[in-house]
């Protein structure tokens, strides 16, 4: 899609940020015909302010940003990454491998209360005592849960069957989706991260937000909603857009993408 906009733009320079090194090797990749118009760092969404300022040097602010927020097909396939329940692996997800804290490092040494905790806010997770409890009565039971098999097993075991069959989904996804969402802070980052894209948008540019699951849209629809409020621009998105079937056929993680859009006074 990039390609695309940088044949229809001549003047288009494309700044590219990624907590992920492996992310970063494979964009660098695909957009090395490119040459200077990209530039592409390792850094955190939360620090787009520094960036901004220190590497757009012909313009002083954005025309526009975008940010796709999550996991990437890269991180969930490589079972060595430990996002997905459908494989084994080491319980590692983090996105940046810099960072010290695993998410083994929270199953393995969170107290019950911080766990359910985790579960319920950042996995919706109606059964998120159940399952804190489960894992750690493992724990004092078996020792260290290391791989991503045994934490599912743990949660098939605790939760009845009569409820993972109703589920529909699989009954590990939510707290997988936590715990990923602690490793990294998502949340938090993205909290930061929006709120100072305001201040980095040129007059008239946009701000885009393409987010994966409702904690991320909410959090997306309501700084969007204030900044109206605020008098700092308008929605262009008046309600979110959502991937048409036809994509869902040929991307299915695409299904629970929102896209909101911004325009900046
Ligand atoms: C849905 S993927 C999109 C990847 C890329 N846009 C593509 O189409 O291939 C989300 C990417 O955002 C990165 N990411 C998530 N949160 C981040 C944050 N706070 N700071 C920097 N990168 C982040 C992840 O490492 C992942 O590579």
């Amino acid at each position: 899609m990039l390609s695309r906009f940088f044949l229809r733009f001549p003047e288009l320079g494309f700044l590219g940020i990624d907590q992920d090194d492996q992310a970063l090797v494979m964009a660098a990749q695909r957009l090395e015909c490119f040459g200077e118009r990209v530039l592409l760092l390792k850094s955190n969404f939360k620090h787009i302010d520094e960036i901004v300022k220190t590497y757009l040097l012909k313009e002083e602010n954005a025309d526009a940003i975008l940010f796709d927020l999550g996991v990437s097909s890269l991180q969930l396939d490589d079972e060595e990454r430990g996002f997905s329940f459908n494989k084994e692996g080491p319980i590692d997800m983090r996105m940046d491998k810099d960072a010290t804290v695993t998410a083994c490092d929270l199953i393995n040494k969170l107290t019950y209360d911080e766990l359910a905790k985790i579960f319920y806010e950042y996995g919706e997770e109606r059964f998120s005592r159940l399952l804190a409890r489960a894992i750690v009565r493992h724990r004092d039971r078996y020792g260290q849960i290391s791989s991503t098999s045994e934490l599912v097993d743990i949660i098939r075991g605790a939760l009845p069957a009569k409820v993972q069959r109703r589920m529909g989904k699989h009954p590990a996804r939510r707290v997988f989706q936590a715990l990923r969402i602690a490793v990294n802070d998502e949340l938090n980052a993205l909290k930061m991260g929006l709120e100072k894209s305001a201040g980095c948008v040129r007059s008239g540019g946009i701000i885009v937000v393409l987010s994966y699951h409702s904690l991320e849209d909410r959090l997306v629809k309501h700084t969007f909603k204030r900044w109206e409020t605020d008098g700092l621009g308008s929605l262009y998105t008046k309600k979110p857009i959502s991937p048409k079937a036809e994509e869902i056929k040929s991307n299915p993680r695409s299904r629970s993408a929102k896209l909101r859009a911004f325009a900046k006074f």
